[in-house]
C-alpha cells in the first residue's frame, strides 16, 4: 500500500477546513472529504446567517469538558486575535454585538469563502460529496474506503462534528470511528438548546409566549454549575433565548432551574421596607418592573389581585411572591433535542488525545478535532474558536 496523502481530513466543516488549510500551507499533501452536497452548511446558518466567528474574550473557562484543562493548549496557541487577523486579511468587515461576540457585517458566506481560499493556497484536494465506508489502519498508513475509491494517508483527521441538526448532514461518524479504535467516549447530549415542559404543566404559561426579558439563571451541580445574566424568551413549548441556551448545557434532566425574573430588584426587601410609602397597587407596580402581560400573569399565578394594595398585604405573602419571582424554581421535562441544539456536548474523551496535536495517544496518526471532541463552548462564538484552534493544533503537528 503506497501513501497518496500526508493528511486526509474527513469533514469539511469549520474545524476540518481550518486544519486542511493550515496543513496544506505547511507543505503537506492534504485531501478533504465530506459527504454533503453543500459546503459548510453549519457555518452558513450560524449567527443568524452572519456567523459569530469568534469571541474576543474566549478563554478556557468558557468551555465545558470532563477534562477542563485539555482545551488550554490549543486555545492559547491559536487565539481569537489570530482568527481576527485572518478575517481582516480578507477584508471581511465585522462588528461586536454583545459581550465580545464578533459577527460578519454582511454574510457567513464570507467566512466559508475565506476558508475555501485558504485551502486553495494550501493546494488541498477535495472529494465532495463523497461518503466514507470505512477507515482502517494497516502498518503506518490509513486506508479510507469511499464511494469514489480508496484514499491512503499517513494521518487521518476526524472532523465530522457532533449530532446537532441532522437535517444538514450531522452524523455519528466520529463516535463510530472512536468506538472502532476502542476509545472512551463521554456520552453525547444536546447543548445550547431550548428547554421544554410537559404540555399540561406549561398550560398556564402559554399566554406568555413571545415575551422576552433579562434574567439571571442558574443550574447544574457543584463544579458544573452555570450562572448567566442574559435574555429569556417564553415559547409555546417552554423556555428559550440566550439565557436558556447557555444554561441548557449545564442542566441535567430532572433538575430544576433557578430563574430570577427581576434581577435588579429584591422584591421582598423592596416591598416590606417600602410598605407604608408604596401607594401603587400590585398591577401598576409590577407592570412598571416587568412586561405587563408577564406581571399580570405572575400575580395571577401567585393568587394576588392586581388591584390589591401592597400596604394591605402581609409580609408572609410578599416573601412568597418574592420567592416565586426572584427565585423561580422550575424543572424542564426535556429539551428540543438535536433538531434544534446548536452543539453536542460530550464526544471523544479528551484523555484519549494529546492536547498538543489532538492525536489519539494509542493510535499514532489518528486525530479528532472540533465538536467531535468532548470540549463544548458557551454560546457566543466560542465553539467556532475551538474549531479553529483544535484544527490548527492538529495541522501544526504534521
Ligand atoms: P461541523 O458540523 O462544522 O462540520 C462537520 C462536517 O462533517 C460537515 O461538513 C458534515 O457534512 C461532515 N460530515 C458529517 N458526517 C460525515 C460523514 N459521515 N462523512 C463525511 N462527512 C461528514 N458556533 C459559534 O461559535 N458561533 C455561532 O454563531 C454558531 N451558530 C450556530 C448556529 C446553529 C444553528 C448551529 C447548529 C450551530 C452554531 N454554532 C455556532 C456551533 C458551530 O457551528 C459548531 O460548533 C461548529 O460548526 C463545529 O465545527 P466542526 O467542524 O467540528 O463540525
Amino acid at each position: 500500500m503506497a501513501k497518496q496523502f500526508d493528511v486526509a481530513v474527513i469533514g469539511a466543516g469549520a474545524a476540518g477546513m481550518m486544519c486542511a488549510a493550515v496543513a496544506g500551507q505547511r507543505g503537506k499533501k492534504v485531501i478533504l472529504i465530506d459527504h454533503a452536497t453543500k459546503l459548510a452548511e453549519k457555518i452558513r446558518i450560524s449567527g443568524g446567517g452572519r456567523c459569530n466567528f469568534t469571541n474576543a474574550a474566549a478563554a478556557p473557562q468558557h468551555y465545558l469538558s470532563q477534562n477542563p484543562h485539555f482545551c488550554k493548549s490549543a486555545l492559547s496557541r491559536y487565539s481569537p486575535q489570530d482568527f481576527i487577523n485572518l478575517v481582516k486579511r480578507y477584508r471581511i468587515s465585522f462588528h461586536e454585538k454583545h459581550k465580545g461576540q464578533l459577527f460578519c457585517d454582511d454574510s457567513a458566506e464570507q467566512i466559508i469563502n475565506m476558508l475555501k481560499a485558504e485551502c486553495e493556497l494550501g493546494n488541498v484536494q477535495w472529494r465532495m460529496p463523497c461518503s466514507v465506508a470505512s477507515v482502517g489502519k494497516e502498518g503506518n498508513l490509513f486506508r479510507i474506503d469511499t464511494n469514489a475509491g480508496e484514499v491512503i494517508a499517513e494521518n487521518v483527521v476526524i472532523a465530522t462534528g457532533g449530532l446537532s441538526i441532522p437535517k444538514i448532514g450531522a452524523t455519528d461518524f466520529a463516535y463510530r470511528i472512536a468506538q472502532q479504535f476502542g476509545l472512551k467516549m463521554i456520552a453525547p447530549r444536546a447543548g445550547l438548546v431550548p428547554l421544554t415542559f410537559d404540555a399540561a404543566g406549561w398550560q398556564p404559561f402559554l399566554p406568555l409566549a413571545g415575551i422576552a426579558l433579562p434574567v439571571e439563571v442558574e443550574a447544574g451541580e457543584k463544579k458544573l454549575r452555570g450562572f448567566f445574566k442574559e435574555d429569556l424568551l417564553f415559547t409555546h413549548r417552554g423556555l428559550s433565548g440566550p439565557a436558556i441556551l447557555q444554561i441548557s448545557s449545564f442542566w441535567q434532566p430532572g433538575q430544576p432551574l433557578s430563574v430570577n425574573l427581576l434581577p435588579e430588584i429584591d422584591i421582598a426587601q423592596t416591598l416590606i421596607e417600602g410598605k407604608t410609602s408604596i401607594k401603587k397597587n400590585f398591577g401598576n407596580l409590577f407592570s412598571q418592573w416587568l412586561p405587563n402581560r408577564l406581571a399580570l400573569g405572575l400575580l395571577e399565578a401567585n393568587g394576588i389581585d392586581p388591584a390589591a394594595r401592597v400596604a394591605d398585604t402581609p409580609d408572609r405573602v410578599l416573601r412568597t411572591l418574592s420567592d416565586a419571582i426572584n427565585r423561580w424554581a422550575i424543572a424542564p421535562s426535556g429539551s428540543e433535542g438535536y433538531r434544534k441544539a446548536e452543539v453536542t456536548l460530550g464526544g471523544v474523551d479528551t484523555r484519549e488525545l494529546s492536547q498538543q496535536s489532538m492525536m489519539v495517544n494509542k493510535v499514532p496518526g489518528l486525530h479528532f478535532i472540533g465538536e467531535a471532541v468532548d470540549v463544548t463552548g458557551w454560546l457566543g462564538g466560542y465553539n467556532f474558536q475551538w474549531a479553529w484552534a483544535s484544527g490548527t493544533a492538529a495541522a501544526m503537528s504534521f
